[in-house]
């Protein structure tokens, strides 16, 4: 059996440069390079109502954002999978059967789940189906075989949850699911990138996210903002690029052919990097630079995202028609799950022919 890729997001607000250069440009290029039997990308909406119970209608809004952010920034329905979790109800029942290989006490050494706690203030009122978010998370990949799973560090702890729970399964009743391995980004810059204020990391909360469907004026008017290095306050004082978001945005963004069309003076970035750091380079020059960098990778993004909203209700069909065969196929997988756990009473003859005999007088 070939590669099998599956990853997916909650779908709780738009997607920004964080999103893109941490997952979504890499999975357009796995989609693209075509070295797999079967790619799923998914909006885990179940996932996002367990810390979301009372808000159902944010998650209902940004389904649509999230998909025409998927669309614009290249996934091709006609190559991956694009689906909704809540749809189909084989996960939950996975959950259920994958709640019993594994003790509370091994969710909860989940640093992930650790943090997510103490960031929502849930402490003694943690809602069940939060805490126990991992385990439907080991369902989502187990139910289509998943063998690669692209996402961030953060992500981890459920792989290797997910590989735990998998092995128990296997070994209990019959090895039918697979082991999934994460795959990373490659460098340190696309795992984490900070937010326009230089903070750790770009997030809807702290409100300082660049988004793939902010137009021109509006990332102008980010980038501007931007932190760079708060003791570089003359043009020709030395200015420092570690810590500096603007430069940690260039290392992420930039190639050599940018250098070739914005700012011929330099061939690479290490070239201004250098320049920078001996003194005589302005941060609005450089701003101006990541701005025309961001453009020219968000304008072909834009185009796309302004041609599928002109059609909704098509985005809405192929999320439906992704969903039945996302559906299929762990439908299939949980065929076989109730076969291992034998737990198919009505496909098993020989039980039936079994019982039948022993009440046979
Ligand atoms: N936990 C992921 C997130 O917070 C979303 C997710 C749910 C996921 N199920 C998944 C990612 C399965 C990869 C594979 O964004």
């Amino acid at each position: 059996m070939g590669k099998v890729i599956l990853t997916g997001d909650r779908p709780t607000g738009k997607l920004h440069l964080g999103h893109y250069i941490g997952s979504l440009h890499r999975r357009v290029e796995l989609q693209d390079a075509g070295d797999y039997e079967k790619m799923f990308v998914f909006m885990a909406d179940v996932q996002a109502l367990t810390d979301n119970a009372d808000n159902p209608e944010k998650i209902r809004q940004n389904i649509i954002e999230v998909a025409l952010d998927y669309l614009s920034a290249g996934l091709d329905p006609q190559k991956c999978t694009l689906y909704i979790q809540s749809q189909i109800p084989e996960l939950a029942e996975l959950t259920t059967y994958m709640m019993n290989l594994v003790s509370v006490s091994r969710v909860q050494r989940n640093p992930t789940v650790k943090t997510e706690i103490k960031m929502r203030n849930f402490e003694a009122n943690i809602p069940m189906g939060f805490f126990s978010y991992p385990v439907s998370q080991a369902a989502d990949i187990a139910a289509f075989k998943a063998t690669t799973v692209p996402a961030g560090e953060d992500q981890e702890p459920m792989i290797e949850l997910t590989r735990e729970i998998v092995r128990r399964f296997n070994q209990i009743y019959a090895p039918v699911l697979v082991e999934p391995n994460i795959l990373l980004p490659e460098n340190a810059v696309c795992r984490r990138l900070p937010g326009t204020d230089g903070k750790e990391k770009m997030s809807k909360s702290l409100g300082n996210c660049i988004y793939l469907s902010d137009d021109a004026d509006t990332v102008w008017t980010k980038v501007k903002g931007m932190y760079t290095d708060p003791t570089h306050l003359n043009v020709s004082d030395p200015g420092h690029v570690e810590g500096n978001a603007v430069f940690t945005y260039l290392d992420a963004f930039a190639t050599d052919a940018d250098f070739a069309d914005f700012w011929p003076e330099f061939q690479t970035l290490d070239e201004l990097k250098a320049a920078y750091t001996a003194g005589g380079i302005g941060d609005m020059k450089c701003k101006k630079l990541l701005n025309n960098v961001l453009n020219k990778m968000l304008e072909p993004i834009r185009l796309r995202r302004k041609e599928f909203e002109q059609d909704i209700p098509e985005i809405y069909n192929l999320l439906k028609k992704g969903s039945l065969a996302a559906r299929e196929t762990a439908t299939r997988t949980m065929e076989e799950v109730r076969a291992a756990m034998q737990i198919n009473y009505f496909d098993d003859e020989e039980l039936i022919q079994s019982q039948a005999q022993r009440y046979k007088k």
